[in-house]
């Protein structure tokens, strides 16, 4: 399953980043916009291979981060490579939302089969996640003839103005814009490890029930009746937010309070969806429970541009010409997709559940090591890892040198809430990858304390 590679540990050869790669860096900084999010370190890459980054100075890097978490069948997957090219070679583009071709249906139909979501669906398509959330917004507001939306405080659901209504996982990301787009109330996420008032850890019992209190005791009776509610949603592992995944019993609640107000349930599956969490879907995880509108990205591709709302063919019932993009759907997107579920479907699902457990295994192990280490969680290849001072509070500083520690050992992982890391790997990471992983990450956090 994994490509062979002959590597078995990151190689660095100069000083970090390279001579080449400052060329690329300097470059970057005169002419390319400032407001992209970058972590401290600074990773230029050249080419990429499996789970292997390499850099314009020949540095090789172990990538648990797969271009956050979208190189789902790992750096230019043979298999999609070979689907990518052929497509390239027959058809580029010819604006799916004007004009017929076979892979639209196609997806469609692959999507209707995987998805969470009850009954027949339709799908439109995006480039993007956030153009997928955008297209979940205007649906369910069409759908509903309601304006109101619930979104939670850590979550991120895109950039644009729409989608930015929703996000408020970091204050860079909604400082300088003012106003909201639309009328979205957030509300505390379900996070055992910090209760959102007394910030100590909690069962999932309490958490659950002060979340949905605030929903059903608190919003529904003030400011937001829910006839007026068009949709909720729910990251059902918080991504952005710190990797937390959210208590079954809440996320069966929330179905419950959708369907007793005719509420929309949009699931973003962005980060969490296409095996990143050792089955398919997050929402796979929450048995009975269905989404009426899922938003997909990311991992779909395999790194082609491409987002989805797949939503109940019955809601999905707004008039021609109510949506559309022209890029959205495009031939070759669709067919890395296509190529991306038959690998997960051919196994990738599987490893993801299966190294996923050793990595969060040997993840745990390290926080027994270590009391920095607050807490361990999430769902197979979706851990997240929480610095923490002795008192138990947050220690972002500590987070941010480990992170830098790991990229100077040539370990690529991310940073995600204010004090969390996460492995977000590709999925066709092995055992002997995450071993490799956790031996930089223990020194790397050895040598920051
Ligand atoms: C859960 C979730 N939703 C939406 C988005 C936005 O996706 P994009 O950056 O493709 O617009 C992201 C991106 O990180 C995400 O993690």
């Amino acid at each position: 399953m994994t490509p062979s590679t002959e590597l078995q540990r990151p190689v660095i050869k100069t000083s970090l980043p390279g001579p080449k790669s400052l060329e690329i860096i300097n470059a970057d900084a005169q002419y390319v916009t400032p407001s992209y999010p970058r972590p401290d370190y600074k990773l230029v890459a050249d080419h990429a291979s499996g789970v292997w980054i390499t850099d314009p100075d020949g540095n090789v890097f172990l990538d648990c981060n797969a271009g956050v978490a979208v190189c789902s069948t790992g750096h230019c997957h043979p298999e999609v490579v070979a689907a990518i090219q052929k497509q390239v070679s027959e058809l580029i583009h010819l604006c799916g939302t004007d004009f017929y071709y076979r892979h639209m249906p196609e997806l469609g139909k692959k999507l209707n089969e995987i998805c969470p979501i009850e009954g027949p669906t339709k799908t439109h398509f995006a480039n993007s996640g956030a153009e997928a959330i955008e297209t979940a917004l205007k649906l369910a507001m069409y759908h509903t003839k309601r304006q109101k939306f619930i979104s939670f405080f850590g979550s991120f659901h895109g950039r644009t103005l729409g989608a930015l209504s929703l996000t408020s996982s970091k204050k860079a990301q909604r400082l300088g814009f003012l106003r909201q787009a639309l009328d979205v109330v957030h509300i505390p996420y379900p996070n055992k490890f910090r209760h959102f008032v007394t910030d100590q850890p909690v069962d999932e019992a309490t958490i659950t029930r002060d979340c949905i209190n605030w929903i059903e005791k608190k919003l529904f009776q003030t400011t937001t009746p829910p006839e007026e509610v068009a949709g909720i949603v729910l990251e059902v592992v918080q991504g952005e937010g710190g990797y937390i995944p959210a208590p079954k019993a809440f996320v069966k609640e929330l179905r419950r309070i959708c369907d007793e107000h005719g509420i929309m349930l949009i699931i973003d599956e962005v980060q969490s969806g296409m095996g990143r969490t050792g089955k398919m879907f997050a929402l796979d995880h929450h048995e009975g429970v269905k989404a009426d509108i899922m938003c997909l990205a990311k991992g779909l591709g395999s790194g082609m541009p491409i987002g989805a709302c797949v939503a109940r063919a019955d809601i999905m019932d707004w008039h021609k010409g109510a949506h559309a993009s022209t890029f959205g759907g495009n031939p070759v997107a669709l067919t890395a997709a296509l190529k991306t579920i038959e690998l997960l479907e051919g196994g990738l699902v599987d490893n993801s559940r299966d190294v996923g457990a050793y990595l969060e295994a040997g993840l745990n192990k390290l926080k027994d090591k270590y009391d920095c280490i607050g807490d361990v969680r999430g769902l197979g290849m979706m851990l997240g890892v929480e610095f923490v001072r002795l008192d138990g509070s947050i220690a972002p500083e500590l987070r941010d040198i480990v992170e830098m520690a790991c990229f100077n050992r040539g370990l690529i992982i991310l940073g995600c809430g204010s004090n969390s890391i996460r492995f977000s790997p590709p999925l066709i990471l092995a055992k002997e990858h995450v071993d490799v992983a956790l031996e930089i990450f223990d020194e790397a956090i050895a040598a920051s304390i």
